[in-house]
């Protein structure tokens, strides 16, 4: 039976009797309204670690002022039983009061420069802050041995891990695979706000990286790659932000130097805003 706890005393007489058994503690942070995506990273958890514990917070210092923190789904009774089904052991439900205990306005902030700065963090301005400062918290109530990130949201990972090794934080962090709808679309949250209509164009996201994959693979120019994929996603319908070609750490590719590369895209539909990526070898 999983086990709901919602007092940070609770949460730290349950990892101090665990620590007594010697027990390796595994962590997956989540907003809620959990999917498989999010359940297949409570697996990954327990493949390093002999107890896991999740968490739902819905976050509301990553939000910008003119984002979706208030109409965010949360859906608690299925996400309790999802993640039981999925083996986690304990349901970390802090309150804001906890999580802020000086208040959101005052709250001791982290920040990571550089990475925090590109793309999502140039679309989203302190989102990364937001981010940084919650899973600090987070890592300081739970003090996980890993912690498992989705590779959907590949900056935030990024992010998260410069954070890790520039603080010291003594955690090892777990990548988890993207999992996706039969379509192709990236599981999400944030799919369930699509219209049947939106839905059924959303898949084009992911062929759209697929085609960017095979273009930079056939060495089409990088310049040429990215504005073919805005010139695509519009014709689809969105209103991208961008789509564009990076090294893993977020520098320019050149396009004749082998080695990894990855495709990432994050476009609206309507007003739903949807982010996705594909990694991939530049051979040489
Ligand atoms: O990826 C998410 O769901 C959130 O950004 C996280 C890591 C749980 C922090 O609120």
């Amino acid at each position: 039976m999983i086990e709901t706890i919602t007092s940070l005393a609770a949460l730290r007489a349950r990892i101090t009797a665990w620590r007594r058994e010697g027990l390796r503690v595994g962590f997956v942070p989540t907003m809620g309204n959990l999917h498989a995506g999010h359940y297949s990273l409570v697996q990954l958890a327990h493949q390093h670690a002999d107890r896991v514990v999740s968490s739902v917070f819905v976050n509301p210092t990553q939000f910008g002022p003119n984002e979706d923190f208030t109409r965010y789904p949360r859906t608690p009774d299925a996400d309790t039983s999802g993640l039981e089904a999925a083996g986690c052991d304990v349901l970390w439900l802090p309150e804001v009061e906890a999580m802020y205990p000086f208040g959101v306005e005052l709250a001791a902030k982290v920040q990571v420069p550089g990475v925090s700065a590109v793309l999502e963090g140039a679309c989203r301005p302190g989102h990364f802050d937001g981010v940084c400062t919650v899973v600090t918290r987070l890592f300081n109530q739970v003090l996980p041995d890993v912690a498992a990130f989705g590779r959907k949201d590949f900056q935030q990972l990024a992010v998260i891990r410069q954070m890790v090794a520039d603080l010291h934080m003594p955690v090892q962090i777990l990548a988890g695979e993207i999992v996706r709808e039969a379509d192709g679309l990236a599981m999400s949250s944030r799919n369930q706000y699509l219209s049947l209509e939106e839905r059924a164009t959303a898949p084009a996201i992911h062929r759209i990286l697929m085609e960017m994959r095979a273009s930079s693979l056939a060495g089409v120019p990088q310049a040429q790659v990215e504005a073919k994929a805005d010139a695509a996603l519009r014709s689809a319908g969105f209103e991208p932000d961008y789509a564009v070609l990076r090294r893993p750490d977020f520098s320019m590719p050149a396009p004749e130097a082998p080695g990894p590369q990855v495709a990432l895209i994050a476009a609206r539909l309507g007003r739903t805003r949807l982010i996705d990526n594909l990694e991939f070898d530049l051979p040489g």
